[in-house]
């Protein structure tokens, strides 16, 4: 994976016209090597931030969550996030918000290219965010998005809830849940 190395090289000096890069930490995706089904995420938080990896905070205890009902581990997917620093109410603040239409703008450099390089049979969107973007619908809601696949560029991008949002609505278990069985059925065709 010497390409996704060089990618992040420059991720790592990113100088790309956006207040995230001298505001917050950048965090790289986890990349294990060549491997069929990428996760896409929003935006890293306080402890992804700090530790510089992608969901390994709350969201990401229930991150971990979907990949062991998908029988998957993290040496068997590539996780990353539409925007690679962390969004903050008035930048160097504690609050964590989401990002805006020019960060994710800016951030879709890096995002684009680590999906080429990776190439993924199945891209899986996780929320709003990454599922507007790569859908080109800038007003997609996955309350009506999930679960639907679509196609970007050679990948299949199967749409569900971002794994952050059944914390506070435990209530979307059970959808998430049927999403993941549909999402079972195609990664293992
Ligand atoms: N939420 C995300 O979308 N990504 C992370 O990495 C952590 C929380």
């Amino acid at each position: 994976m010497e390409r996704i190395q060089k990618l992040y090289a420059e991720l790592e000096n990113c100088n790309i016209d956006c207040p995230l890069n001298s505001t917050s930490p950048i965090v790289k995706g986890y990349c294990p090597g060549k491997v069929n089904i990428a996760f896409v995420g929003e935006a890293p938080g306080a402890k992804e931030a700090k530790l510089g990896t992608p969901f390994i905070g709350t969201a990401g205890s229930n991150f971990s969550e979907f990949l062991n009902y998908l029988n998957l581990n993290r040496d068997e997917v590539f996780i990353t996030n539409t925007v690679k620093c962390r969004p903050t109410v008035n930048y160097l603040g504690e609050k964590n918000r989401a990002p805006k239409t020019s960060e994710i703008s800016a951030c879709f450099y890096y995002l684009e290219k680590e999906l080429d390089i990776i190439n993924p049979e199945v891209i899986v969107t996780l929320g709003n965010i990454p599922l507007r973007q790569l859908s080109g619908d800038k007003k997609a809601s996955i309350s009506n998005y999930h679960g639907k696949m679509f196609s970007y560029k050679k990948s299949k991008v199967f749409p569900t809830y971002h794994p952050g949002a059944l914390t506070y609505n435990p209530g979307l278990k059970d959808i998430i849940k049927g999403d993941l069985d549909l999402l079972k059925k195609l990664i293992i065709q």
